[in-house]
């Protein structure tokens, strides 16, 4: 179990203990609910106590404070609590005058020392609504039993986080866009992987600042099921490291490391399953009511049949179906991804509470940056694809804002890999607005950075980023050109159409293209859970080996597979987000095929792009006669360059130019220090594009920051070199 021993027993919530049944069918319970108070979040007086062991203070249950909260029916029968359409029907903050007690303590003595206390209510203040008003919209009245218990949690683990990490969040409240400014670079590996062991990581420190990296995301370390884990995905215990990487301690030693090197770490918060090997899920197994709640079980196959009927296949080959029966559960059990990995049920509100803990616990580790893993799938709904569900985004919010309270420091980073049209709900719309995820996977751009430079034609990248609704200000986006998973072809029919494309045709040349079937192709990828029903083949493969490095045979072709990496990682690094650089591909590392001789990996192609670091290529990074070399070098003359660019701030959006020549990309940023202009060739041939339609942007006489050269535009024309990449800014 992974309570954590000082828990108060009085906190072990029992209510929701129907039979882990998903929110539509709990409207009964619900209703009745209703009549029950909202507690509201008292500010306490200024104490002199010091101490962290303070008496958890209960919220105040006067009745002014405590309103019932209105329910509305949704369309499948759900019932949830008052939405803003009901303002009016929830309940109201009491004002100063009227209810003194809830007003912050202002007058506190001078003599008397700021506490947790004081913190505490402080930035309850500020987050409380986001908190509170999310869980309401998702939980209805169950807030009125699951707001003293947040509370408690909040306040222990405030009162358990080191001094190191309060002092970050106290500078980080002064710098709340550390994430966005230029000089933010990441880097993605697998500590075993890159280093054998988390101390190993903290040896090869120099390597990852000699390429200016500022944020390390060490793939899933959190103990997995033992064998097949799909990559970590599948944990067992969230509170106890991988035991060949090390402990918690080294965990917490390496955070502190990076730290003292201005490096942020990121870790994976896998939210929609946990290994069947979890404790929760071995409870749920032994019968435990509480535990059956937190998984979504069904006795027999109607309910499961039903949601089938619009539930996409993640793994078509190796799991097909979203249900897997389990005879000592005796339950079908929800299971997206793996058979082995157990779908969590977030309509109970206990499943929320718990990783409330498990974030602040990591938190106080020395994490700085969640990933959290495969958010769109957390909520189900009967009749959708379950995926992007608004309530997703409403238990987003409450998790930053719990995470804001206690760690300010602490920042969310999306992994929802969705259509373009889903993506910038991750980072906030309407009301939600920059108060859910800080980071989201810039998905669409990189399907079509593959995309344009198989096709060598931008006009389907520029329909695609023009239809993606601008990000909020304070959030920023994941680039990246290769990751650890396949590429799915996420390009919408109605933008290829925009395009004069067929969304479908594009999709499975795409396919053909990047597994090498296609005539001509330089790809070398394989297919990767081809779906027949669908038509869906995605591809696995390494960024090196999809652009040609791996099938070229003569120093031309070698050549031109690097420019047409460089062109990838030049469009990711000057557009405006934090660039997340995977590990080998600043050494045009190939596929690793020897995936296929370990009996845990050998089903699952994915790990055609999970190498060992091969430290002997590193060596090369410093001759630049050497492909290694080459590729070293130009990142991190691009990582320089950026690095000195305010024009890269990740508030400013970068705005596509539609391009008179569509073998070409351009993306504008306007920031108040000048005009920037990226200019991007996807052929291998030179293209030309109008000095006019430069000029107009930026002057006459721009330098190209990458090349660090003068461009005259006062000519006709100007010509791309093959592969081309340049970042034009305006002079003063
Ligand atoms: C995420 C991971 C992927 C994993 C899946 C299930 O998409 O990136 O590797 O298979 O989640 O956890």
């Amino acid at each position: 179990m992974t309570l954590p021993p000082d828990r108060n027993p009085a906190d072990e919530i029992t209510e929701p203990t129907s039979e882990s049944l998903p929110s539509e069918v709990k409207a009964t319970k619900q209703k009745a609910a209703a009549k029950a108070k909202v507690p509201r979040v008292t500010a306490v007086k200024p104490s002199t106590s010091t101490s962290n062991k303070d008496t958890p203070k209960r919220p105040s249950r006067s009745k002014k404070a405590a309103t019932p909260v209105k329910e509305r029916s949704t369309k499948n029968g759900s019932v949830k609590a008052a939405s803003a359409a009901q303002e009016s029907a929830k309940p109201k903050r009491p004002s100063r005058k009227a209810a003194p007690e809830t007003t912050l303590p202002v007058q506190a003595s001078p003599a008397s020392a700021f506490t947790d206390d004081d913190t505490l209510n402080i930035r309850l203040e500020r987050y409380r609504d986001d908190l509170e008003g999310s869980l309401t919209r998702v939980y209805g009245q169950q807030v009125e039993w699951l707001w003293p218990r947040l509370e408690r949690l909040m306040r222990r683990h405030l009162a358990e986080r080191p001094y190191d990490l309060r002092r970050l969040d106290e500078a980080r409240l002064l710098r709340p866009d550390w994430l966005q400014t230029p000089e933010m670079i990441g880097y993605v590996a697998y500590a075993d992987r890159f280093a054998g062991t988390l101390e190993g990581v903290g040896k090869r420190l120099d390597y990852l600042s000699a390429l200016g990296v500022k944020y390390l995301h060490l793939m899933p370390l959190l103990k997995p099921r033992p064998g097949e884990n799909d990559g970590g995905y599948a944990v067992q215990d969230y509170r106890a490291v991988r035991e060949d990487l090390g402990t918690m301690d080294n965990l917490e030693a390496l955070a502190r490391e990076l730290r003292g090197q201005g490096i942020s770490l990121e870790l994976d918060l896998v939210m929609n399953h946990v290994a069947e090997e979890h404790d929760w899920a071995v409870r749920a197994r032994a019968g435990e009511g509480k535990y059956r709640s937190y998984f979504l079980l069904f006795p027999d196959r109607d309910r499961p049949d039903a949601y089938e009927r619009t539930l996409p296949e993640v793994f078509p080959e190796f799991a097909p179906g979203n249900f897997t029966w389990n005879e000592a559960a005796a339950s079908w059990v929800w299971t997206t991804f793996n058979s082995y990995q157990w779908d969590l049920n977030w309509a109970n509100p206990n499943v929320f509470v718990e990783f409330v803990d498990l974030i602040l616990f990591l938190a106080n580790k020395g994490v700085e940056i969640f990933r959290l893993d495969a958010i769109a799938f957390i909520w189900k709904r009967l009749g959708t694809d379950s995926q992007n569900q608004p309530e997703v985004h409403d238990l987003t919010r409450a998790l930053r804002a719990a995470a804001r309270i206690v760690a300010p420091a602490v920042a969310f980073k999306a992994e929802a890999i969705v259509s373009p049209e889903n993506l910038t709900a991750y980072l906030g719309k309407r009301d939600h607005h920059g108060k859910v995820s800080d980071m989201a996977y810039h998905n669409a751009l990189m399907v079509q950075l593959w995309s344009s430079l198989a096709s060598g034609n931008t006009k389907l990248f520029e329909q695609t980023l023009a239809s993606i609704p601008a990000k909020p200000s304070n959030t920023t986006w994941g680039m990246y050109v290769r990751c650890h998973d396949d590429i799915g072809w996420a390009i919408s029919d109605q933008a290829a159409q925009r395009a004069g494309t067929v969304g479908a045709d594009q999709r499975a040349y795409l396919s053909d293209f990047y597994s090498g079937q296609w005539p001509e192709s330089f790809a070398r990828g394989e297919v990767f859970q081809a779906n027949p029903q669908t038509g869906d083949k995605r591809i696995s493969g390494s960024a090196a080996s999809l652009a040609g490095l791996e099938a070229a045979r003569t120093e031309a072709e070698v050549r031109l597979a690097l420019a047409r990496l460089k062109l990838l990682h030049t469009v990711t690094l000057g557009y405006g987000g934090v660039p997340l650089l995977y590990m080998g591909d600043e050494l045009a590392l190939l596929n690793d095929y020897s995936y296929s001789a370990v009996p845990a990996h050998a089903a699952d192609n994915r790990w055609l792009q999970r190498p060992l670091m091969d430290w002997a290529r590193a060596e090369q990074r410093h001759d630049i006669s050497t492909p290694a070399g080459q590729m070293f070098a130009a990142l991190q003359n691009m990582i320089r360059a950026r690095q000195t660019l305010p024009h890269l701030h990740a508030s400013i959006e970068s705005e596509v130019l539609p391009s008179p020549n569509e073998h070409t990309l351009l993306l504008r940023r306007s920031h108040p220090h000048g005009q920037m202009l990226g200019l991007y060739n996807f052929t291998p041939e030179f293209q030309a594009l109008p000095a006019e339609l430069l000029r107009g942007v930026v002057g006459a006489y721009p330098r190209d920051a990458l090349g660090g050269y003068f461009w005259n535009l006062t000519n006709a024309e100007v010509a791309l070199e093959p592969y081309g990449a340049y970042w034009l800014i305006e002079q003063g």
